[in-house]
């Protein structure tokens, strides 16, 4: 069992506290926060362990009346592997506690690439085996890598051009914006986001513009790749059904837009309406020429998470990507695609009719 502690309990850590516990191979310590809040309370009343993020707020959680099972210094030196979810910027401060402690840690996308050895995405990124440390590159970045990934090893990848249409803030964050307008964010071109595919992806030749909307549930990409061979759009589809993490949108599903596909997955009764796959609209991949062009949404508090489950055996087991893919995806319920046939019939009704 890899034991594994989650420090830093929000947006990202809940769900990767969460897909930790759903594996079988690993074992969730503990998770930290610094205030006793409802989030604080809520992992209590999911059975995890609560660690103070910082010593001196340990009295304000014995106030609340929420027991504490240590301080961070105690969750690090009982796990195999820390997965740091706090909030950017944070991580690089949290840095030489890891380090002192000899924990192997995990870093979220919102940190410099440099602050590990190796930045990460499952799909993607090359060998990691050397690495002590790792960053799970950001939302819109691994949706992009797991995109553009297959998509260069079949076609070659001469240039993309991708327009990102990020959401202005996560449902719980009341203070985000924009709440009228859609802004270019940055207003430069390219955005930090093409960089950071090639932290992952260094031969792809990739430039993106980004813009903020005022919406929460997910962010919508714009692709244009200009390939080095001239498939047909079927055949692009064909490649991209084939990866388990990219789910084709069927047009037949009546899905238009991010609420509708926040509403399937809690229809499928996932957790918080999670949507860990980037969701393509099948009808908009076409081919004009060498130019490819598609939509797809990510959603930004999902798309890490499994991301985050490969990066933890990557650095603490011996198990290969393409096995460790295939258990998290298991144990999560990663890979859509594969409940609907061809004439929208759940496949398992297919089997049994047939
Ligand atoms: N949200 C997204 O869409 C998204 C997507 C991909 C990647 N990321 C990246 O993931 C990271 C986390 O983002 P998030 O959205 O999950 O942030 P978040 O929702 O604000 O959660 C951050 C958590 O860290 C805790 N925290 C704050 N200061 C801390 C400290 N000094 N030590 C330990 N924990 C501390 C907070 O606890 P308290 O509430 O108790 O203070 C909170 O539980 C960032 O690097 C971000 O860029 C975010």
């Amino acid at each position: 069992m890899i034991r594994v502690g989650v420090n830093g309990y929000g947006t990202i850590g809940k769900r990767v506290a969460d897909a930790v516990a759903a594996q079988l191979d690993m074992e969730l310590v503990g998770v930290t926060k610094t205030s006793p809040d409802y989030g604080a309370e809520a992992a209590l009343r999911r059975g995890y362990d609560l660690y103070a993020a910082v010593d001196d707020q340990a009295a304000a959680f014995e106030d609340a009346g929420l027991a504490i099972a240590g301080s961070l210094a105690d969750l690090l030196d009982a796990v195999d592997v820390v997965v740091d979810c706090t909030p950017a910027g944070i991580g690089e401060r949290n840095r030489p506690i890891y380090d002192a402690h000899g924990t192997p840690a995990i870093y979220q996308g919102g940190e410099d690439a440099a602050i590990a050895d190796a930045s990460f995405n499952a799909r993607a990124s090359g060998d990691v085996s050397e690495a002590d440390s790792l960053r799970v590159v950001s939302c819109n970045t691994t949706g992009l890598s797991r995109l553009l990934a297959p998509i260069d090893e079949v076609y070659g990848v001469e240039k993309a051009r991708v327009t990102l249409v990020r959401r202005g803030g996560d449902p719980s964050e009341t203070d985000r914006g924009p709440i009228n307008d859609v802004v270019p964010d940055p207003a430069t071109v390219p955005s930090h986001h093409g960089p950071d595919v090639n932290a992952v992806l260094p031969d792809i030749d990739v430039d993106t513009a980004a813009l903020k909307a005022p919406v929460t549930g997910m962010h919508t990409h714009s692709v244009n790749v200009t390939l080095e061979r001239e498939p047909t759009a079927a055949e692009v589809r064909e490649l991209l059904r084939d990866e388990t993490r990219l789910f084709l949108i069927p047009e037949r599903a009546g899905i238009d837009g991010a609420g509708a596909l926040k509403d399937y997955a809690s229809d499928l009764g996932r957790a918080r309406g999670d949507f860990w796959e980037n969701c393509v609209w099948e009808e908009s991949i076409s081919v004009e020429g060498r130019d490819l062009y598609l939509f797809q949404n990510v959603h930004q508090e999902a798309d890490v998470v499994p991301e985050n489950v490969d990066a933890i055996r990557a650095l603490a087991s011996d198990i290969s990507r393409e096995e460790s893919v295939a258990r998290t995806n298991d144990a999560l319920g990663v890979g859509l695609e594969s409940l609907l046939s061809e004439d929208g019939a759940p496949r398992d009704q297919v089997a049994a009719d047939d």
